[in-house]
C-alpha cells in the first residue's frame, strides 16, 4: 500500500515531463520549420499585378526568344518621411520564370543614361535581403544559423532613381533597413564618382544610376560559429548578389558583381559602420543591350559538344 502511495506522485511527474517535452518540441519544431510543408506547394496568393504584360521580341542570331516582363508603373506605393523612404512592397512584377533568369543572367557592365524606377529598386533589395518568412524573420536568401550579417548601402546617383513622372530620389547614400523594407539616408550627394575611383575606376560603378553596397558584419555568424563562420559570410554574400542578378534579369535590368575595391575606400563613401566590411560594390542600371539566348540554342551547343550522341 504504501510503495503505491509513493508511486503515484512520481508517475505523474513522469507524465508531466513527457507532455511538457512533446510540447516543448513540437513548439521547436514549430519555430524552426514552421507548417508551410503542411500546405498545398499551389500558392493561393494571388498576383497583385495590374498593369498588363508586354512582350518584346529579341532576336539573337538564328534563335528567337521572347522576354515578358509585367510592366510597371513608374509611380508606386511609396512614401518619405524625413531621412527614411518607405519602398514599395515586394510583388510580382515579371513573368519571367526562374530558368530563363538564370539562361539569361549575363554580367552587363554598359548602362543608358536612363534611371531605375523606386519599384525596380525596392524588388532589387527584396531578392538580396527582404523578409520571405515575417514568422521567423527569414529572408530571400540563406544564412548559417539565420544569422544574417549582410547589410546594404545603396548610392544613389542624381536623376537615378525616379520616384514618379518628373520626380527623383534624392542622390545620396541609403541604409536598407530590412524590417520596414525602407531606406535611411545616411549622406548627400552623388557618391559615385568617388565610388568608383575607390572600385579600381571601373567605369560601371560610375555609370549605372544606382550602385549597391554589400557589407557583412562577420562577428553576428564567427560568434555563433568561430572561425568557420568567416566562410559562411562569404557564402551568404553570394547567395544574395544572385538573388540581385536574377531579379536584376527578370526586371530586364543590369548587372555586374564587383569585387576588385580598396575596402576601406569603399567602406569610408558609404560610412559604413567600423564593425561593417564591404564584400561587394554592385552597379544595377537599364542595359545598352540584353541578349536573350533560348534552350534550343544551349541545346543545339550541348549536342554538337556530346558530337551528335
Ligand atoms: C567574386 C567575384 C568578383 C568579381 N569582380 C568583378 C570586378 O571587380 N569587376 C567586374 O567587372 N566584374 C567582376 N566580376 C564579374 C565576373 O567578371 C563575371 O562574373 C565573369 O566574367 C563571368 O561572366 P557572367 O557573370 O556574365 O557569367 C566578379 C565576379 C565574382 C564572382
Amino acid at each position: 500500500m504504501l510503495r503505491r502511495a509513493r508511486l503515484k506522485p512520481l508517475t505523474a511527474l513522469w507524465v508531466l515531463t513527457i507532455i511538457i517535452t512533446a510540447l516543448l518540441t513540437a513548439y521547436a519544431a514549430w519555430l524552426f520549420y514552421g507548417t508551410s510543408h503542411l500546405r498545398s506547394p499551389v500558392s493561393t496568393a494571388t498576383s497583385p499585378a495590374t498593369t498588363p504584360a508586354t512582350s518584346t521580341e529579341h532576336t539573337t542570331g538564328s534563335n528567337t526568344s521572347t522576354a515578358t516582363t509585367v510592366a510597371t508603373s513608374t509611380r508606386a506605393e511609396y512614401s518619405i518621411t524625413g531621412n527614411t523612404v518607405y519602398l514599395p512592397l515586394p510583388r510580382q512584377v515579371s513573368n519571367v520564370t526562374v530558368e530563363e533568369a538564370i539562361l539569361w543572367r549575363r554580367s552587363l557592365r554598359e548602362y543608358k543614361d536612363e534611371p531605375l524606377t523606386l519599384t525596380q529598386l525596392s524588388m532589387i533589395l527584396w531578392a538580396a535581403q527582404g523578409i520571405t518568412d515575417p514568422t521567423r524573420r527569414f529572408r530571400a536568401a540563406p544564412s548559417a544559423g539565420a544569422t544574417y550579417p549582410l547589410v546594404l548601402y545603396v548610392v544613389v546617383g542624381d536623376r537615378g532613381v525616379l520616384l514618379e513622372p518628373g520626380k527623383y530620389l534624392r542622390a545620396g547614400v541609403y541604409r536598407y533597413d530590412v524590417m520596414k523594407h525602407a531606406l535611411t539616408k545616411v549622406r548627400e550627394g552623388d557618391l559615385r564618382e568617388e565610388l568608383a575611383k575607390a572600385s579600381l575606376n571601373q567605369p560601371w560603378v560610375r555609370d549605372a544610376p544606382v550602385d549597391l553596397v554589400m557589407c557583412a558584419v562577420f562577428e553576428r555568424t564567427t560568434r555563433v560559429y568561430g572561425e568557420r563562420g568567416i566562410r559562411y559570410v562569404y557564402m551568404e554574400a553570394g547567395h544574395a548578389a544572385q538573388n540581385v542578378y536574377l531579379m536584376a534579369t527578370a526586371l530586364g535590368l543590369g548587372t555586374v558583381v564587383v569585387g576588385a575595391f580598396h575596402d576601406d575606400w569603399v567602406a569610408s563613401v558609404v560610412k559604413a559602420g567600423k564593425d561593417e566590411a564591404p564584400l561587394y560594390v554592385i552597379p544595377v542600371g537599364v542595359p545598352k543591350a540584353l541578349r536573350y539566348p533560348s534552350f534550343q540554342e544551349i541545346g543545339n551547343w550541348y549536342s554538337s559538344q556530346r558530337g551528335g550522341k
